[in-house]
């Protein structure tokens, strides 16, 4: 098929095809859990598994997604928000096939948008030029506007915990905000830094007998990922630990999480997954009647 076809047949099926990607928020509470990093690894390991994936770097306070994969952003979401270019020209492809929309610290308030920076925004995801399975977002710590905006705008929402009683109170208060909110929110626990796998359900354990207790929630176990020296040189060289190395501990964790993530079926809905989040995001504000609050 020459060149011509290839485009017409791409274009097509770009038309025709459903728009449902499932939008997966990652979150956490407590800072320095562990977010971006399952964020980027999450990612990869949906990237590599042939899924179109799209990592969203909603930490508009410390942007860092572009730093951990090694890439350097010269354009960013502000630049979009502002008009300046299309979501397209600031979409970076990480070595992985993640696609990674970043972000520039401290630049960017949701709550102070303009309806028609808003407008821009949805319409941005909206035409995108390829259709995703999934779309990633990597919020900030704590219980700001921003991360209770994205994560209620999310199918689903990932909470990050590690082995401290911090850790584990900062998610049962983000729970308990998300859940009084929203009563649909569905909850993915990953216990991170953890020593063995009976450490981590432990932990999850936890957090389960008190939301259960407290607020009626039931938030599901996504799995644990390893303490693993493997991750930290990763880091160290701006990789992913599921690329740089494949078989260890902390790799094979995320490949799991990745497969049962993957396992997820999109809400089906008439305007897909990706214009229906970002509709949810900014939609209050704008009355946009998008079945929330
Ligand atoms: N499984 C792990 N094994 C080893 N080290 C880890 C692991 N998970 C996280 N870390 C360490 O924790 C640090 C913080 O991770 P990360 O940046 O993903 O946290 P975060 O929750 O996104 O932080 P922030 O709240 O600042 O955005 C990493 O730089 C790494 O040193
Ligand atoms: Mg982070």
């Amino acid at each position: 098929m020459h060149d011509g076809c290839f485009d017409q047949a791409a274009g097509l099926r770009r038309l025709s095809a459903p728009r449902s990607a499932k939008v997966i928020a990652i979150t956490g509470g407590k800072g320095g859990v562990g977010k971006t990093l399952t964020a980027v690894n999450l990612g990869a390991a949906l990237a590599r598994l042939g899924r179109n994936t799209m990592l969203l770097d909603a930490d508009f306070g410390l942007a860092n997604v572009d730093v951990l994969l090694g890439m350097k952003a010269r354009l960013n979401l502000e630049h979009v928000v502002s008009g300046q270019c299309a979501l397209e020209d600031v979409v970076l492809t990480a070595s992985s096939g993640l696609r990674v929309v970043p972000a520039s610290s401290g630049s960017i308030n949701m709550a102070t948008m303009s309806r028609l920076q808003h407008a821009g925004l949805i319409g941005a995801f909206s035409h995108l030029m390829e259709p995703l399975d999934i779309l990633l977002v990597d919020t900030a710590a704590g219980l700001s506007d921003g991360v209770i905006t994205f994560s209620e705008a999310a199918q689903r929402v990932v909470v990050v915990v590690c082995d401290e009683p911090a850790s584990l109170t900062d998610a049962y208060g983000l729970i308990k905000v998300l859940s009084r909110r929203q009563s649909s929110c569905r909850f993915e626990i990953v216990t991170n830094m953890v020593d063995s796998a009976a450490q981590g359900r432990e932990l999850y354990e936890k957090l389960l007998r008190v939301c259960d207790r407290f607020l009626g929630v039931t938030p599901a176990y996504l799995g644990y990922v390893p303490n693993d020296d493997f991750l930290r040189q990763a880091i160290r060289r701006q990789a992913t630990v599921v690329e740089a190395f494949p078989s260890s501990p902390s790799a094979r964790a995320f490949q799991r999480l990745a497969s049962l993530a993957d396992g997820w079926t999109p809400v089906a809905r008439a305007r897909g997954g990706v214009e229906f989040f970002m509709e949810r995001l900014i939609g209050p504000e704008l009355g946009i009647a998008a079945g929330v609050q």
